[in-house]
């Protein structure tokens, strides 16, 4: 055995080591069992590769070793209109014992991300590059204002237009607007629009509601607003208009006065949605977006703010995660273009499934492929409409090479059989990428067999908001060796990971051949982390960096024998449903305002499509004991899709008769509902329970299960 002392040497290892533990298997169906299952890359993908596991390995290893020099030369591949000090490429700071908790990439550089994406491309000759293909809702459907492609120029032209109306709206640099659109190519324009002019985005993803769309306008103290008239998803038009003009008027009344009013995207025609009539301070896009003239590039500091997004944290509201300008730059260039084997040849053509409305929509839509110069699709409607041959038309027509989605839209197509899929070509896939929870190897492996043809080798891509880029992914490139199903792998260049000890907050050296599993923590600052807490720096503070010296992710994470990362979930409050974060403080105090509700905790169930489902447990006021039952469930559904999202509605609801098993200190215990959650009346080894408060009240509980709604 080899002990390692620093985490460099395994992980730049791991990237290229033999295993030799693990078979090589046929990668025929029907092939061995599953837990035996871990396939060789495809010959068809090393053919063809564009990087290789050595020059990765020898990059990581470089951005280890020298991180100013390593990040200096990607920056290097942008256009900075004030070069930045070479000599002070990056400061940080990750210990609160140490002073404030910060970190700056690029110091005294000035640079313009919307230019990098979209000037720069066009100065370099890909002016009639396709950069942006529509997929509607409906296959077939054509959007009667906007164009269904737009190539590069096109959509610098539109950015510039669109930049200029904001400018004549009055935003300025650092004002902050709100977007909250469908999954439309002027969606990406619209944040490039606000990068243009310095002002901060916000993207709300489009199926919130009116009171989270409010709050995030209040919070961010939006001086404008861009939304759609509405959106086909599915068989049904969702009114964005209507809730965003009720949220509109919700944050004036908190106190924000959003002077900029309103741009409305006019994505429906008459007899979908009957034209609205606009105020004053509102206009139609297409009314705006008239003219260049004004909207030249405002040159930021590599510090300034580019976009607030945010995220549902354990407690309180959601958190405003904010990342800036220069290194969330240089972060989504390196990583669109080394992660995924550069997909940014002539005949790539790039689909990343994901909403701008979460971080992969920003980084895998909006800029990444951009400042790569790369050809996307960009999906308004949904997978499984019509039917769930959806996606692989899409790639068939659109002859698409890359495709990036989510573990719970692989697992609900999976449910429909193979015939939606082998009806397809889908010859063009070179990889399949996956986001957003941890993907059960059984839907690894069809990914990969069924989908990809055992082709394409499938890329389990771990990250977070806070993060920015990706962080944890297997090595695509040829000489990678096999990838294990349902493994993140091994750290992309400039992360170090490591594993805290839960009980101590030790960190467990990483040996090689020796397995471990604590607290997934990053030590080393990376240019695209997140800065702060939008106006909270201490949230910031003593959410994520509570163990000096490190950056918490929230997740646990095991570490095998090889030294590759297996993500296990969250450690923290949040639940992953479909792919959403879920902070279960916001839907528990959704559902305390009901009068009817003393108390209520919510938790995660495991769920074969969406991952994990909303579990939750509800006490009644001794006034409405006698409500338990369907009746009420349903109410109390409403109540969490109307105040924070229909995605964030429980399955499940467990009437608690007594109360809550609490510790003497008052905090809920969690686990132990976890526990009562998956396991129900047969739940076993719930070990210590000596803290709680009153330990009869997790027996009623057990025994109250059948009766769930
Ligand atoms: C949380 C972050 C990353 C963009 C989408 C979600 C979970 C994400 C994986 C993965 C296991 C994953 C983690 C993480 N997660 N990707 N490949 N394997 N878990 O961004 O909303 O900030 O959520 O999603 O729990 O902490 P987010």
């Amino acid at each position: 055995m080899r002990v390692t002392p620093f985490v460099l040497p395994l992980a730049a290892q791991a990237l290229v080591a033999p295993r030799p533990h693990m078979k090589r298997l046929s990668s025929q169906r029907p092939a061995a069992a599953l837990e035996d299952y871990c396939p060789p890359l495809p010959e068809a993908f090393e053919a063809q590769a564009a990087l290789t596991a050595d020059g990765a390995a020898e990059a990581y290893k470089a951005s280890l070793d020298d991180p100013s020099g390593f990040w200096a030369s990607e920056a290097d591949r942008y256009h900075w209109q004030t070069p930045f000090d070479r000599s002070n490429v990056y400061s940080a700071n990750f210990k609160r014992s140490a002073g404030p908790i910060a970190a700056r990439w690029f110091e005294d550089g000035a640079t313009n991300i919307a230019y990098n994406c979209l000037d720069r491309q066009v100065e370099a000759g890909l002016g009639d590059k396709l950069c942006f293909i529509a997929e509607r809702n409906d296959e077939g459907e054509t959007s009667p204002l906007q164009p269904e492609t737009y190539t590069y120029a096109e959509a610098l032209e539109e950015t510039k237009k669109l930049a200029a109306a904001l400018r004549a709206r009055g935003v300025k640099k650092g004002d902050r607007v709100a977007l909250f659109m469908p999954m439309v190519p002027e969606l990406a324009i619209a944040m490039l629009a606000c990068a243009r002019i310095g002002a901060v985005h916000t993207v709300v993803f489009g199926g919130f509601s009116r009171d989270s769309l409010a709050s995030r306008i209040a919070s961010a103290g939006a001086t404008c607003v861009i939304a759609a008239d509405g959106v086909r998803r599915g068989g049904k038009v969702i009114d964005l208009w209507g809730i965003a003009k009720d949220a509109l008027a919700s944050a004036r009344d908190q106190g924000t006065p959003v002077a900029g009013g309103a741009v409305i995207l006019r994505r429906l025609d008459d007899a979908a949605y009957p034209e609205p009539q606009l105020a004053a301070d509102e206009a139609w896009w297409h009314n705006v977006v008239t003219s260049t003239d004004g909207s030249d590039v405002e040159w930021m500091a590599a510090e300034d703010p580019l976009f607030i997004l945010y995220t549902s944290g354990s407690t309180g509201a959601p958190k405003g995660i904010v990342h800036a300008t220069g290194g969330y730059m240089v972060g989504a260039g390196h990583s669109f273009r080394t992660v995924f084997d550069a997909p940014v040849r002539a005949d790539d053509v790039w689909f990343c499934t994901a909403d701008c409305g979460w971080i992969t929509g920003h980084t895998y839509v909006a800029y990444g492929p951009l400042l790569n110069g790369a050809t996307q699709i960009v999906f308004e409607g949904v997978p499984s409409w019509p039917d769930a041959g959806r996606l692989w038309r899409i790639v068939d027509q659109h002859k698409v090479t890359h495709l990036y989605t989510a573990p719970t839209a692989i697992r609900a197509l999976m449910r429909s059989g193979d015939d939606p899929v082998t009806s397809t070509s889908r010859a063009s896939l070179k990889l399949l990428g996956s986001v957003g929870e941890p993907i059960n190897p059984e839907a690894w492996r069809w990914y990969r067999e069924v989908v990809g043809d055992d082709r394409c080798p499938v890329a389990d891509t771990w990250w977070q908001t806070e993060t920015g880029v990706i962080q944890i992914a297997p090595t695509m490139a040829s000489g990678a060796g096999p990838h294990k199903p349902g493994a993140a792998m091994t750290p992309v260049a400039g992360c170090v990971p490591a594993l805290l000890d839960a009980a101590t907050g030790a960190e467990i050296p990483a040996v090689i051949g020796e397995e471990a599993k604590g607290l997934l923590v990053l030590k080393q600052p990376w240019p695209s982390m997140a800065r702060t807490c939008w106006g909270d720096h201490e949230r910031f503070e003593n959410t994520y960096f509570s163990y000096d010296g490190y950056y918490l992710t929230g997740d646990g994470a095991r570490r095998d024998a090889d030294g590759h990362y297996w993500i296990t979930g969250r450690v923290d409050d949040v639940v992953v449903v479909s792919g959403h974060n879920i902070g279960t403080a916001e839907v528990e105090s959704a559902l305390v305002a009901h009068p009817a509700v003393a108390e209520a905790a919510l938790v995660g169930v495991p769920h074969d499509v969406k991952g994990s489902a909303l579990y939750a447990f509800v006490t009644l006021t001794q006034d409405a004991e006698g409500q338990a039952g369907d009746e009420l469930a349903k109410e109390l559904k409403l109540r969490a899709r109307a105040d924070v999202a229909a995605f964030a509605s429980p399955d499940t609801f467990h009437w608690a008769p007594t109360g809550l098993p609490k510790t003497r200190s008052g905090k809920i215990m969690r686990r132990i509902l976890r526990k009562i959650a998956a396991e129900g009346a047969d739940v076993s080894g719930l070990g210590d329970t000596s803290t709680l408060a009153d330990p009869g009240i997790v027996d009623e509980l057990i025994a109250s299960h059948a009766g769930a709604s």
